[in-house]
């Protein structure tokens, strides 16, 4: 199994030698390697077992860092740099050669990110190289947001894992690019009410799709606990099963009907800060319980409520 601690001195000896480590952030842990070595980027695809047509986010904690192998940072951009950095935004801009084709899937655009966890910023400044990092999960399953969390399913393939704690946002970043407008190519930790305020103008969100993804990373059944998830019909599902066997996961309510023990409660008093930190390993907990099947409620459709809903929408699709 991997060693589990917080010295960012025994990550930077691992990640220089070549090896992949994960890391806390904000929003979820990375699975992160040099994202310079083309090596090291195909063992972080390898680990993950994820497809070579998704691409991965680079991450460094400097603007005058990111300069080094971005060749273009538009204006919009920047003021959204400015903003949010550190924290849960990522964003794609034209990539300079020394980016390997893997990293982006051969796009010309890399997604790039200032993370905004204390002990990984103080890691990429000792680092004279950027980590790409995907979330550090199995491709396809759920984020992972403690260290436990990705001991339980990646422990065995990697070394070290930095123990930042429990991720504070608890859902991956936003990811915006920069064509004729803004564009939100996923919902995340900062709203889309954020972003337009932040740019002055109205930003278009990407659809999802399962078949031929809009945009690479979008399948929609990410997420997904091992457990089939249901949206509606809670009352034909306690025609088919038993009360016992029914996990739910809510926002603010328990279910008359349903055990209290079988609920995940995202957020009593309804914030969406709380239920967007509590969302994954709520999802492990209710996979991990001995229920059939999980009926989950939708958020307000609004702020962090859309990026939630995302989750939980994909976490049910087929
Ligand atoms: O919060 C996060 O963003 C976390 C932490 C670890 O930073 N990382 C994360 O990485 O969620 P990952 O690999 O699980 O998701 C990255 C998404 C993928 O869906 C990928 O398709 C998209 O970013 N992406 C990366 N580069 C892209 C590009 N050049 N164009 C479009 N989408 C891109
Ligand atoms: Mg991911």
């Amino acid at each position: 199994m991997a060693t589990i601690g917080k010295d960012i001195y025994e990550a930077k000896k691992l990640l220089t030698e070549g090896q992949v480590v994960a890391i806390p952030t904000e929003t979820v842990y990375g699975l992160a390697g040099n994202a310079l070595n083309e090596k090291v980027v195909t063992t972080i695809f390898e680990v993950k077992n994820r497809p070579a047509f998704d691409p991965l986010i680079v991450h460094s904690n400097s603007l005058e860092k990111i300069q080094h192998f971005v060749r273009d940072f538009p204006e919009t951009a920047q003021k959204l740099a400015r903003q949010f950095w550190p924290g849960p935004l990522t964003l794609l801009l034209p990539r300079k050669d020394n980016i390997p084709d893997l990293v982006t899937s051969g796009l010309e655009n890399v997604a790039v990110r200032i993370p905004n966890h204390p002990l990984t910023l103080q890691l990429l400044d000792i680092l004279d190289f950027p980590l790409a990092a995907p979330s550090a999960n199995p491709f396809g399953y759920i984020s992972p947001t403690a260290a436990a969390h990705v001991q339980a399913q990646l422990g065995t393939q990697i070394p070290y894992i930095l123990d930042g704690g429990t991720c504070n946002v608890g859902i991956e970043s936003t990811i915006v690019g920069f064509e004729e407008g803004v564009i939100i190519y996923r919902l995340g930790g900062i709203s889309i009410e954020a972003i337009e305020k932040a740019v002055g103008t109205r930003v278009e969100v990407m659809a999802h799709s399962t078949s031929n993804p809009a945009a690479p990373g979008m399948l929609k059944s990410h997420y997904a606990p091992r457990k089939p998830v249901f949206l509606q019909g809670l009352e034909s599902l306690q025609q088919q099963y038993k009360a016992e066997d029914i996990g739910i996961l809510s926002f603010q309510r328990v279910y008359p009907g349903i055990p209290a023990k079988n609920h995940v409660v995202l957020s009593e008093e309804g914030s969406l800060a709380e239920a967007a930190r509590c969302l994954f390993a709520g999802l492990r907990k209710l996979d991990a319980l001995p229920v059939k099947v999980i009926f989950a409620e939708l958020m307000p459709e609004k702020e962090l409520g859309r990026a939630i809903n995302d989750r939980i929408r994909r976490a049910a699709a087929k």
